[in-house]
């Protein structure tokens, strides 16, 4: 039987080239949503009726209405990103879909967007290039743009998967102590030459100068840093999140950056992109990027080719490198 295959958007690295290339992919009936942004809802459910295989990317909701929308002949939703809190995963299992995220391709490519963050944030580049664009900078003076020193200070990192582990040893440069949060006791934490400690989340904020959010977004993250962690946090400290948006409570945040809380944050992601908080878009101490964490052209790339591999290897009725649920 011809399998139907939809692919929600434009992905870089020819996802239908790749898919054609495969003897379950040639002969398959290929739905391609190419366009350069979110599908609307109705095209999403108009576009999976009937699909044995769906390759949504991050913005795209797949929950039971979606599910339901293709059929009981969905085998798997292949997620294009790591991040997969875009889908519901019970869902998936209550109806037998497989899922599966792209992880590795983009470990260092986010790891250097969160120093990217953690030295612009620190060191104030944000305002100071855009005085100096908009001409209204006086000319060198002592007094002016002073920010924070990283060597020999503390970082935490919430969350010691690979991404949190590749911020950690960027670290090492700076001759940082590095403190971790993470789910498990075995993390690849203990394994790598980082000398991370462990710690309890509360007990690092207290302590670190830089916090950088590096964990999944679940139920149990959801608002991890809210109005009373930050205030945990120390004045000169800087929070730096290419996690998820709704890891951080945003309102909390913009409050504690006005109110001198905490000195300064770094954001790649937020809790309703593409709307950005009000109170954190006018935040001069506010370092904001558009989510491009994994935006290299190998990141990107490889994620596309992660996503077509596992997309076939669940329609063949195996078990894919990549499962998640
Ligand atoms: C992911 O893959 O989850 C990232 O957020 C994409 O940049």
């Amino acid at each position: 039987m011809t399998a139907r295959i939809v692919v929600t958007t434009h992905l870089p690295g020819d996802p239908v080239g790749l898919l054609r290339a495969h003897p379950v992919g040639r002969d398959a009936e290929i739905v391609h949503l190419d366009v350069t942004r979110k599908p609307t809802r109705e095209e999403l459910l108009d576009a999976v009726r009937g699909a044995d295989a769906i390759l949504p990317h991050i913005p795209d909701r797949i929950d039971a209405e979606v599910m339901d929308a293709a059929g009981s002949g969905l085998k798997i939703v292949s997620n294009y990103g790591v991040g997969y809190d875009n889908i519901d995963t019970e869902a998936a299992r209550q109806r037998g879909v497989i899922v599966t995220n792209t992880p590795d391709v983009l470990t260092d490519a986010t790891a250097d967007v969160a120093w990217m963050l953690i030295l612009n944030a620190a060191r104030g580049m944000q305002r100071a290039s855009r005085e100096l664009h908009e001409g209204t900078w006086t000319g060198w003076h002592p007094a002016q743009y002073v920010g924070k020193d990283l060597v020999g200070r503390t970082l935490l990192v919430v969350g010691m998967g690979r991404i949190g582990l590749a911020v950690a040893r960027r670290a090492v440069g700076w001759r940082m102590r590095i403190l971790y949060t993470a789910r498990s006791r075995k993390t690849e934490a203990e394994k790598a030459p980082v000398n991370a400690v462990r710690v309890e989340l509360d007990e690092g904020l207290a302590e670190a100068d830089v916090v950088s959010l590096n964990c999944p977004l679940t139920e149990d993250t959801r608002h991890l840093i809210d109005a009373r962690r930050l205030g945990i946090m120390k004045n000169g400290a800087v929070l730096v999140n290419t996690a998820r948006g709704a890891v951080i409570d945003e309102a909390a945040l913009a409050e504690a950056l006005e109110q001198g809380v905490i000195h300064a944050a770094g954001l790649d992601v937020f809790e309703r992109e593409p709307e950005v908080h009000p109170g954190i878009l006018g935040q001069e101490r506010a370092t904001i990027l558009p989510h491009i964490g994994s935006g290299t052209e190998d990141s990107r790339n490889g994620m596309t080719e992660i996503a077509v591999r596992n997309l076939l290897s669940g329609l063949l009725g195996e078990d894919p490198p990549n499962r998640v649920a």
